[in-house]
């Protein structure tokens, strides 16, 4: 398992280098459906990412945001080459490269990279999670009423909006504060690194939360979907928090009016 991570983490790398490098001259940004972008660069790095995955596995299959699935193997590489592409174009410092691999279905690596501020998550399924080298755990906030709480808005799917709302308008007032960044794989790896204590969202795909889940996972936090069932990937949304913060808000998203 460590070779697998010492890849995932020489592939993030070498694509947050490309992918700074590139900020200043990005030369096409694309609208794959609504307020979902995709720029040459995002193209680029998966490119970068598979290579690097593939000169020492050749064997091993991928499913990547901009290249779809491709391969045959018990071991799958899922691959997000900028978490936070509406940031990317927009020069706010804040998105991640995020790499996951699973191995038949279950993920065993995480890499989530912050190009920007130089921070490297990792994950190895039963091994723990590290933040810069260092053993990673989640926050020991207990509850709702001191907890910073990160969420995403569903931009991509407004009929998901009165839904949303719905449990935003019950949680906000409970918790410290809330904040949305625009980074799935961010969010879920400041949850677990104790920064933020617990994270919500609908509307996500496998690439988005596969290295981030991991993360949580090992560093002591829970994770599923809104209704609390673990295979949060089958469903689009997830809840990731410290065990008692996951405990409290379940207990809010569920709750009746
Ligand atoms: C998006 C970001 C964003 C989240 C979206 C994701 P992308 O990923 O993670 O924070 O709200 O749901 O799709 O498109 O920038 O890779
Ligand atoms: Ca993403
Ligand atoms: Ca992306």
């Amino acid at each position: 398992m460590q070779a697998l991570l010492t890849i995932a983490v020489r592939a993030a790398r070498k694509a947050g280098d490309f992918v700074i490098r590139e900020s200043e001259h990005i030369k096409s940004i694309e609208s794959k459906s609504q307020n979902d972008f995709v720029t040459n660069v995002d193209q680029a790095a998966e490119q970068l990412i598979m290579e690097t995955i593939s000169n020492a596995y050749p064997e091993h299959s991928f499913l990547c945001e901009e290249s779809g699935e491709s391969g045959d193997s018990d071991y799958q590489w899922v691959i997000d080459p900028i978490d936070g592409t509406t940031n990317y174009i927009r020069k706010i410092p804040h998105w991640a490269i995020s790499i996951a691999c699973k191995h038949k279905g279950r993920t065993q690596i995480a890499v989530v990279y912050d190009p920007n501020r130089g921070e490297m998550f990792t994950a190895v399924k039963g091994r723990g999670a590290q933040f810069d080298n260092k053993k990673m755990r989640v926050s020991q906030t207990k509850g709702l009423e001191h907890a910073l709480i990160g969420t995403g808005f569903p931009f991509r799917n407004e009929k998901r909006l009165p839904e949303y709302l719905e449990i935003f308008s019950k949680m906000f007032p409970l918790c410290s504060d809330m904040r949305r960044a625009g980074s799935a794989a961010l969010d879920l790896a400041y949850v677990a690194a104790g920064r933020l204590d617990g994270f919500w969202e609908f509307g996500l795909s496998p690439w988005d939360t596969a290295a981030g889940a991991l993360l949580v996972e090992e560093s002591g936090g829970m994770v599923a979907d809104m209704r609390g069932n673990p295979n949060h990937e089958k469903g689009n949304s997830i809840l990731a928090a410290n065990p008692k913060a996951f405990k409290a808000m379940l207990k809010v998203i569920n709750q009746k009016p």
